[in-house]
């Protein structure tokens, strides 16, 4: 915004708001009760923590005086003898007046047109770590896309910790972190034998379901081991334009997802729609997950239905209209939003070379206060 959406034209009063006209000609009402709750003395200069406790002025309180400075607003108060001084780009940062609901990245769907476009996902791991310019692309591409390929990274043992430690705190999980995806006798998850994956989101039977995914390649000479990616909330689109009924199905209908593989002293169980939408109405996450699904206690007059809704949809996450498939090298880090993006792998020849795969992961609040954090927004 320039200099004259941070100058005021016109200042009036109601008996409830100040109304402010912008030199830019826009309008932003503040109300009273507002005003004082944001007085900048309201907050602690070192924790940023509101101390200014709402009940200590009436309801009817209102300025009794107001004064156009040069770059702020400055108001007395009816009560309590107070002033207050406002800075005019600040308020104007915080006109709440007409605003929509603020997102913070939008996400760019995609289909198998990525496969030719994977250098638009790829960015380089040096340059992450050395410069806040890429570390920032990096996040805002992860937010945007739902996906990137961080390429050229070490490749000793646990050495993503670095990067994910650069946003913040990662998220731990019963299988440890970072789990070791290779192929072991006596598996506890499908992920760590050699067979191929279809599609899936990790860890459905979890209430809050880990936001990102790092997938940590160290070796991958094995033949096969081929890595698929799809676009959930691509498909998802889909079904909502094209296959209302469809869609409505997998929005409304509780699935039980279950984990309770031998090595676990525990039975995670949760019911979750396969496309949960936000309250805007927006998608929230996709859950799926051939493995993790338990046997069905769907309503009987529902089930019918429901398999008709999920076989198409599964179907969908499998058609080469949407996937992307390629091998990880050596050195690549994949991040996925793990409640967005499906993952999978074709099966791979353990005869033939090593694959070896470490995961991780990380919150989406984490990648998103991270990127309010550069941004400098909402403050
Ligand atoms: C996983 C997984 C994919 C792979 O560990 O959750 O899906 O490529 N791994 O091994
Ligand atoms: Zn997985």
């Amino acid at each position: 915004m320039n200099n004259k959406a941070f100058t005021i034209k016109k200042v009036t009063l109601s008996s409830t708001a100040v109304s402010i006209i912008w030199k830019d000609n826009k309008k932003s009402l503040f109300h009273f009760l507002w005003l004082r709750d944001n007085c900048p003395t309201s907050f602690h200069p070192d924790t940023r923590m509101r101390i200014f406790n709402i009940l200590s002025v009436s309801k009817d309180v209102y300025p009794m005086k107001i004064k156009k400075g040069n770059n702020n607003l400055i108001i007395h108060w009816s009560e309590n003898n107070h002033i207050s001084k406002y800075n005019l780009k600040w308020l104007r940062n915080h006109c709440y007046t007409n605003n929509d609901q603020r997102t913070i990245a939008k996400n760019i769907f995609w289909k198998n047109n990525l496969k030719s476009k994977l250098s638009l996902i790829s960015l380089n791991y040096k340059k992450i770590i050395k410069y806040e310019k890429n570390f920032i692309q990096w996040l805002e591409i992860l937010t945007s896309y739902g996906v990137t390929i961080i390429k050229q990274s070490p490749t000793n043992t646990n050495s993503a910790f670095k990067i994910l430690k650069k946003i913040g705190p990662y998220r731990e999980t019963f299988f440890g972190t970072p789990f070791e995806v290779v192929n072991i006798p006596k598996p506890n998850n499908q992920a760590y034998t050699s067979d191929g994956l279809p599609n899936h989101t990790d860890l459905p039977y979890y209430e809050y379901v880990p936001g990102y995914q790092l997938l940590h390649c160290l070796k991958n000479t094995a033949k096969g081991g081929n890595t698929t990616i799809v676009d959930g909330f691509s498909v998802a689109r889909y079904l909502q334009k094209n296959e209302k009924e469809i869609f409505d199905v997998l929005t409304n209908t509780k699935v039980k997802f279950k984990d309770n593989d031998y090595t676990q002293k525990s039975l995670r169980i949760f019911y979750s729609p396969i496309i949960k939408l936000n309250s805007e109405k927006n998608f929230d996450e996709i859950r799926i997950n051939l493995g993790a699904m338990a046997t069905l206690d769907i309503k009987s007059n529902k089930m019918k239905r429901f398999y008709e809704a999920y076989r198409f949809f599964y179907s969908l996450l499998h058609n080469k209209k949407y996937l992307v498939e390629f091998k990880l090298s050596k050195g690549d880090l994949l991040c996925f939003d793990n409640r967005r993006v499906l993952h999978g792998r074709t099966s791979f020849d353990t005869h033939s070379g090593n694959r070896h795969l470490q995961g991780y992961y990380i919150e989406r609040e984490e990648i998103i206060s991270k990127l309010n954090y550069f941004h400098k927004t909402m403050i």
